[in-house]
């Protein structure tokens, strides 16, 4: 079941110490966290009731005395601060590009849409073996659809949409239209733009996976190939086995799955069948399943029945 979300009123009413150190944490990184933050600050509280109690009494002491800078000295509260960022960069900014500044840069001096696949790094790490992917999807399970017009549907898409072109050349047609949704409202917005520019065919917006109405925006749509590109890691960080609701609800013939087969950071290899979670699901399911690997990524390839 999905855990209900407290709002960021909720935080102010029920728990206003909680509430503080959320928006020191809004005013520290942005307001593009906004939603990804009422996600771990709702988890903190329900895991950390004894913490929780500790930093509201802490906060009805300093707020009564006027000394709010106390409050954000004390040992719980920079704890609790230090383990919410932890766990927002592990599900949020590590995958945040270097190249993010220049984004506006690339924008105008390109030439083709594959050419700004070099702005994320997910999309970086696979400009390499785009082409052999999608030849090896179009030849095989997409092909068996018979479609000469295809919608994708892309979550946690990242920058992936702007790979469209070398779909394209792979499916011999251009009639695709693609669909993608990530927490990050800026890189939706941007990908927009890419697709006006280059003239393709999509629609993109946010959307937080974790949260069930949010998901409402992008169950009612129905395509032919669902795209989960090394987002399941994240969500499951999130809410182990939200991704068995996801990849059930949603309305796709053919999914395609992938995840990273290095470990970030620590480059420790992570073989596929160490994702034995999700293949069992498959098998559960009764979905046939085939793998591809690349240099750094596995791709399970299913038939949704
Ligand atoms: C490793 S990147 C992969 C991006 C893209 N799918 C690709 O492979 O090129 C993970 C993506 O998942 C997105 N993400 C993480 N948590 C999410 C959530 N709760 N809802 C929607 N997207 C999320 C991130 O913003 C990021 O773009």
């Amino acid at each position: 079941m999905t855990q209900k979300l407290l709002s960021s009123k909720e935080f102010e009413e029920h728990y206003p110490g909680c509430f503080e150190i959320y928006n020191y944490l809004i005013l520290k990184r942005g307001d593009g966290i906004v939603k990804h933050l009422e996600t771990h600050m709702t988890r903190f509280i329900k895991r950390n009731s004894k913490f929780v109690k500790e930093i509201e009494e802490l906060f009805k002491e300093y707020k009564e005395k006027d000394s709010m800078h106390h409050f954000f000295r004390s040992k719980v509260v920079r704890t609790s601060i230090k383990e919410l960022q932890k766990e927002l960069h592990t599900t949020y900014s590590q995958f945040q590009s270097s190249q993010d500044s220049k984004k506006e840069q690339l924008f105008e001096h390109s030439e083709s849409i594959s050419d700004l696949l070099l702005i994320h790094k997910s999309t970086q790490e696979r400009v390499e073996s785009y082409d052999e992917i999608y030849s090896y999807l179009c030849s095989g399970v997409v092909s068996s659809l018979e479609k000469s017009s295809l919608t994708i549907l892309d979550i946690g898409c990242g920058m992936n949409p702007l790979s469209i072109q070398i779909f394209i050349e792979q499916f011999k047609s251009s009639n695709v239209k693609w669909i993608g949704c990530d927490v990050h409202q800026e890189d939706m917005n941007y990908i927009s733009k890419c697709y006006e520019k280059f003239k393709f065919e999509g629609e993109f917006f946010s959307c937080d996976l974790t949260r069930e109405d949010e998901r409402e925006k992008i169950n009612t749509k129905n395509v032919d190939i669902l795209f989960a590109f090394k987002v399941l890691d994240s969500l499951e960080h999130i809410q182990r086995n939200i991704s068995f609701d996801i990849l059930k609800e949603l309305n796709y013939k053919i999914g395609v799955i992938s995840f990273a087969t290095f470990s970030l950071g620590r480059r420790k290899r992570i073989p596929i069948t160490k994702r034995a979670w999700i293949l069992k699901f498959l098998e559960r399911e009764k979905w046939t399943y085939s793998i591809y690997e690349t240099d750094n990524e596995a791709y399970i390839v299913y038939k949704k029945k």
